[in-house]
């Protein structure tokens, strides 16, 4: 599915909408790259899921500009845009075109995603994805997650996405406009709770640390153990 068809939002208007439609993008990106800290291990090889228009791969540079990213996106439009963006960055950023969830991982020292696990639909899919990171991570290497993982309780999930509501409402004509746009995400997006996240990490080899939340938002490091 392409950004254009699931967002309604072209992908040269990405970068100015993505802010509109989802609070915090600012704050959660540079938190993704800061947590490449938390690897037990150099961080010369970076995979980057779901890269875009390579705002985390950049942000990534930044914390490590000798770092080489493998950005892959189901999405070539999306691509284009990164390869245009990322200037001479670019050189470091080997884009690839394809599902992250087929195409083989590369080894490894981080794997960094932002808004684009929730593109993997069942548990079961995730479950298995884990592993496939754990198992191309070096060893120390780590899995970071951001994304919106929201609480397990009903009240805790609705008061969460709540704050969404609310960031969408100023752009989209309230709540019920709000609603309608959260509503249209429905059959491609999913949002696995906070607690779900993390027993997943564990079962696939990661230990976890979230050192980064704001409601419905987190950032979520798995750290390697040995193998699972
Ligand atoms: C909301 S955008 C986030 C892009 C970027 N990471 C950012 O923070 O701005 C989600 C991206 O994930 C990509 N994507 C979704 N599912 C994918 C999959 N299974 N494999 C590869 N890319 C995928 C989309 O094409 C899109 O570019």
């Amino acid at each position: 599915m392409s950004v254009f068809s699931h967002l309604a939002v072209a992908p040269g208007d990405y970068d100015e909408r993505i802010r509109q439609l989802i609070p915090l993008y600012d704050e959660l990106i540079p938190e993704v790259a800061r947590a490449l800290a938390q690897a037990a291990r150099p961080v010369r090889d970076i995979i980057d899921l779901g890269v875009g228009t390579g705002a985390l791969a950049q942000a990534c540079l930044r914390v490590v500009p000798a770092a080489r990213i493998w950005g892959i996106d189901a999405d070539a439009a999306m691509m284009r845009v990164a390869r245009r963006q990322l200037g001479r960055r670019v050189a470091r950023v080997r884009l690839v075109e394809g599902s992250f969830l087929d195409v083989p991982l590369p080894a490894c020292d981080a794997i960094v995603a932002s808004y684009a696990l929730h593109h993997i639909l069942t548990l079961r899919q995730k479950q298995a994805f884990y592993r496939r990171c754990h198992a191309a991570l070096r060893p120390g290497g780590v899995l970071i997650n951001g994304d919106c993982a929201p609480a397990s309780t009903p009240q805790g999930f609705a008061r969460d996405l709540d704050v969404w509501f609310a960031h969408l409402a100023q752009t989209f004509g309230g709540r019920a406009g709000a609603r309608r746009v959260y509503d249209a995400w429905a059959d491609a997006d999913v949002y696995v709770p906070m607690a779900t996240e993390l027993k997943l990490l564990h079962r696939a080899g990661f230990d976890t640390d979230v050192p980064w939340r704001k409601s419905p938002f987190a950032v979520i490091v798995g750290i390697t153990r040995s193998r699972a």
